[in-house]
């Protein structure tokens, strides 16, 4: 069934083979995962790796995750370790991503890997993405369906709203539920969070019975993606402000400021994971109300709160 928007669909066997012969064709589709909309398309061949990064307008020197439906279908291209094993069998399907050395007999195009001898690999835990994954014998390319620099999209419409027509087939999959982009740890030596995500540092660290590496001195050189200026509104933000200047949408956390006009809620009990999910949503919203700044509270820095933090220290730099 077409929604209003013509090129989103409701998810049923019909558009689900059609999405099939598309992706096969070498065409990318909008799909949902559980941590933000993915634009996807098969990683062995070069044409939708290209079309990607000129759609994102992404530089070809930032690498694609490439997503699997198991740990069977990426053995082909990558090589795993005890690391892997251990989080694979704790946390997937679902929202974390590892980066492992690339088996030289891969097939993956190199552009999508951006030259490196690595590869970024996910088990996406949506239902959707994994219908589709379970049918098609390669694994997607898949970076989040945004604008380079721009929010990652959580609703079929946001993807609408960056690409239009672009694309022509956007699958709904409801709200993400995760709402912000995957934990990506770079297993390739000793284990180390390139980008922070709902599953955290001690979960990881609880799992691998080891600590991990401070991601800091990686961040450039090892995950290119994590560029200062990034997950923009495309309005100026200000984070850790303790008091509403009168004009700005005040982003903040807990119960003080409820029903006032002019200020958001991530979370009324405090919840950092339903905070992270409201996030690029309440981002969105901001913007279309027409507000010209966004200020932020303070956020606290447990939990999700670092993958938060994160994400709206790089939406305010500008
Ligand atoms: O939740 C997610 O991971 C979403 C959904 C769609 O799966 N995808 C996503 O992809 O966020 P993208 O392209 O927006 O972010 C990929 C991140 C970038 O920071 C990139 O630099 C990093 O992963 N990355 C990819 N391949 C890498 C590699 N070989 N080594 C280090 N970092 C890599
Ligand atoms: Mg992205």
């Amino acid at each position: 069934m077409k929604n209003s928007y013509s090129n989103i669909f409701t998810f049923n066997k019909k558009i689900l083979k059609k999405t099939i012969k598309n992706l096969n064709n070498g065409s990318i589709v909008g799909l949902p995962t559980e941590t933000v909309y993915g634009l996807g398309g098969n990683a062995y061949q070069k044409k939708p790796i290209l079309n990607i990064f000129n759609l994102k307008n992404r530089p070809k020197t930032n690498p694609l995750i490439i997503h699997y439906y198991n740990q069977t279908s990426a053995l082909k291209d990558v090589e795993i370790n005890k690391h892997f094993k251990k989080l694979y069998r704790k946390f997937c399907p679902g929202p974390i991503t590892f980066v492992l050395k690339r088996k030289i007999s891969s097939k993956i195009h190199p552009l999508a890997c951006a030259g490196f001898n690595t590869v970024a690999i996910r088990f996406p835990k949506h239902k959707v993405i994994r219908s589709v994954l379970k049918k098609i014998d390669f694994p997607l390319a898949m970076p989040s369906a945004n604008k380079s620099t721009n929010v990652s999209p959580v609703n079929s419409l946001d993807v609408f709203e960056e690409f239009k027509k672009k694309i022509s087939i956007i699958l709904e999959g409801g709200k993400c539920k995760v709402g912000i982009e995957s934990t990506v740890v770079d297993l390739t030596n000793h284990p180390v969070i390139l980008r922070p995500g709902v599953i955290n540092k001690n979960e990881l660290e609880k799992t691998l019975k080891l600590k991990l590496k401070n991601m800091k001195i990686y961040q450039n050189k090892k995950s290119p993606g994590m560029m200062r200026k990034h997950y923009s509104p495309g309005i100026p933000v200000k984070i850790n402000q303790k008091k509403h200047d009168g004009t700005s949408a005040y982003i903040y956390i807990g119960k003080k400021y409820k029903h006032k006009r002019d200020f958001f809620n991530l979370s009324e009990n405090f919840n950092l994971n339903e905070a992270a999910s409201n996030l690029y949503r309440i981002f969105r919203l901001i913007k279309k109300k027409g507000f010209k700044k966004i200020q932020i509270d303070k956020i606290p820095k447990v939990g999700s709160g670092i993958a938060i933090n994160d994400r709206i220290k790089r939406a305010s730099e500008s």
